[in-house]
């Protein structure tokens, strides 16, 4: 069931992913949809709606496995807030079990604002909602953000954990449902080549990038209290990260993945105030043309200190990495909406092409780029000879882009993510520990950010960020891959 049935998520992602799960013949008879809100509706409404959510993101509604589909939808009314107000909810729950033979299985959707999480957790125990079958599960599925900081998201999580165990709680994080997200690991731990070289002898540095084309549109009020760190770096990002640094799990299970996520993350090393100011670098877009600045976007107050631009150097202290740096960034109103990491891997040691009466320009460094959005794909750089006679060295990639076509049938994330609740598979959720070593690397950097008042606005729309970004990187005598007409 969806608590928030009716909300913009539920309806432009989760009930076309559902659909998309059920045409693919991963649901069949055996379920049943509730969605709630506060706003009164019968059943048949809100099969209207879902129709036209579904019409909306592109399918064939006039169809008997549409029809078919929505019939197993159904609607109550119900205030979150209203303790008493649950019994409605549980009966309805109790009825679709009966009739659909659902065997007391059960998955709770918060769909809702943040605020609350803690309540509906509670009251999904205390009201009776889950359900009491030994052999059944119960799954509670959350979306972001979880907290603003340590602190908060602990007591959130405490709440949570009074109802239900770490296993039956699923942290959405929609980059996890990503394909090349997910292929990091089968990119790492498939191939020889590049695990063997996957460590601090031969990677120089690893650059993450998350940029985004557009502004915060019509999430101001949410966005501004929040800002780029929390927004992307806390979660998308470290998650990124993590996977990028942790060690071999034992088995391919969530366990073990998650064991090896939350190891990494332990040896991230939390700055102290002097390294948080010189690592981590803030940005807040200026204006451009008929582009208002930040400050001046509906719902923004116009004094707003809220970074919508962050760029940042992780360190970690353990054997595989320590000395390889991961630099980070991401930011609204940038040149172009892409994520890709690239890889750099050191030079030789020694380039026998640089003899004294050699033209050859110095050798390359290999890049390994992996691109996911909005185009999948690897990309790597060698060096080669030219073409010529004499002996000069130019750098050449040999390339592997995901056709238009096999891009079509990419799932999108939340219909992967659907699909793992229902499988009871953790694996591309967030779990406790390691949101909590995430909150506790972050809170440092915005720690030491309230600290001072920053020089607002400093970058331009469709600039690749503030100079600051390529002064962090090139103090280390380092450069962004990733380069404005690159
Ligand atoms: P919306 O504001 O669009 O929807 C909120 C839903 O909650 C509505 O169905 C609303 O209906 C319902 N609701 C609000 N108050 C109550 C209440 N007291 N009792 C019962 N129902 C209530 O939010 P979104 O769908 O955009 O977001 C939902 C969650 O997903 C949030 O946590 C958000 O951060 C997260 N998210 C959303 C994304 C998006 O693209 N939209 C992207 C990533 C995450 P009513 O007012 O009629 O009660
Ligand atoms: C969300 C953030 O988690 O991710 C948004 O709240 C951001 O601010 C979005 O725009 C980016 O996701 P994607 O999948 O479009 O890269």
């Amino acid at each position: 069931m969806f608590f928030g049935g009716t909300g913009d998520l539920a309806y432009r992602k989760l009930y076309p992913s559902l659909f998309n799960l059920y045409r693919k013949g991963n649901l069949r008879t055996h379920f049943a949809v509730v969605g709630t809100s506060r706003q009164a509706m019968d059943h048949e409404k809100f099969r209207a709606a879902v129709k036209k959510s579904l019409a909306d993101s592109g399918n064939r509604v006039e169809s008997k496995e549409a029809t078919d589909f929505i019939s197993h939808f159904y609607y109550q009314a119900h205030d979150v807030t209203d303790t008493a107000h649950y019994a409605v909810v549980k009966d309805l729950l109790d009825k679709l079990d009966k009739k659909y033979k659902l065997q007391g299985n059960r998955i709770f959707y918060l769909s809702m604002a943040p605020q609350f999480f803690g309540t509906i957790a509670q009251d999904l125990k205390t009201q009776g909602l889950m359900s009491d079958n030994k052999d059944a599960f119960n799954r509670l599925v959350i979306e972001k953000p979880f907290g603003r900081d340590y602190d908060s998201a602990k007591q959130l999580n405490d709440a949570l954990s009074k109802s239900f165990e770490e296993d039956q709680i699923f942290r959405i994080d929609h980059y996890l449902g990503k394909e090349m997200i997910q292929n990091i690991e089968a990119l790492r731990f498939g191939n020889t080549l590049v695990e063997s070289l996957w460590n601090n002898r031969y990677i120089d540095n690893i650059q993450v990038t998350l940029s985004e084309k557009l502004g915060v549109e019509e999430r101001a009020s949410y966005y501004d209290n929040s800002g780029a760190l929390r927004d992307m770096v806390q979660n998308h990002i470290m998650q990124i990260v993590s996977l990028l640094a942790m060690e071999q799990p034992v088995a391919f299970t969530d366990t073990d993945i998650r064991a090896e996520k939350v190891k990494a993350l332990r040896s991230l090393r939390v700055y102290n105030v002097a390294d948080a100011a010189t690592n981590f670098v803030r940005g807040q877009y200026g204006s451009i043309n008929d582009q208002p600045d930040y400050r001046h976007e509906d719902n923004v107050p116009n004094d707003s200190t809220t970074e919508t631009f962050v760029a940042g150097k992780l360190l970690f202290d353990n054997y595989r990495w320590s000395g390889t740096p991961f630099y980070v960034r991401t930011g609204k109103m940038l040149a172009d909406k892409f994520t890709r990491v690239d890889v750099v891997f050191k030079r030789p040691l020694v380039d026998i092409f640089a003899f004294p009466q050699s033209q050859s320009t110095p050798l390359a460094a290999n890049v390994l780029t992996i691109f996911v959005e909005p185009h999948a794909g690897f990309s790597l750089q060698l060096n080669a000879k030219t073409n010529d006679t004499g002996f000069q060295t130019e750098p050449i990639k040999l390339d592997y882009l995901v056709d238009a076509e096999k891009s079509k049938e990419t799932p999108e994330p939340y219909e992967r993510l659907l699909h793992d609740v229902m499988k009871g598979d953790g694996t591309n959720f967030s779990s406790w520990p390691e949101v909590s070593y995430a909150w506790k690397f972050v809170d440092q950097i915005r720690r030491v950010w309230d600290l001072q008042e920053p020089n607002f606005p400093n970058y331009t729309p469709h600039s690749m960020g503030p100079a600051a970004a390529e002064e962090l990187i090139q103090r280390d005598h380092r450069e962004w891959i990733y380069r404005l007409n690159h």
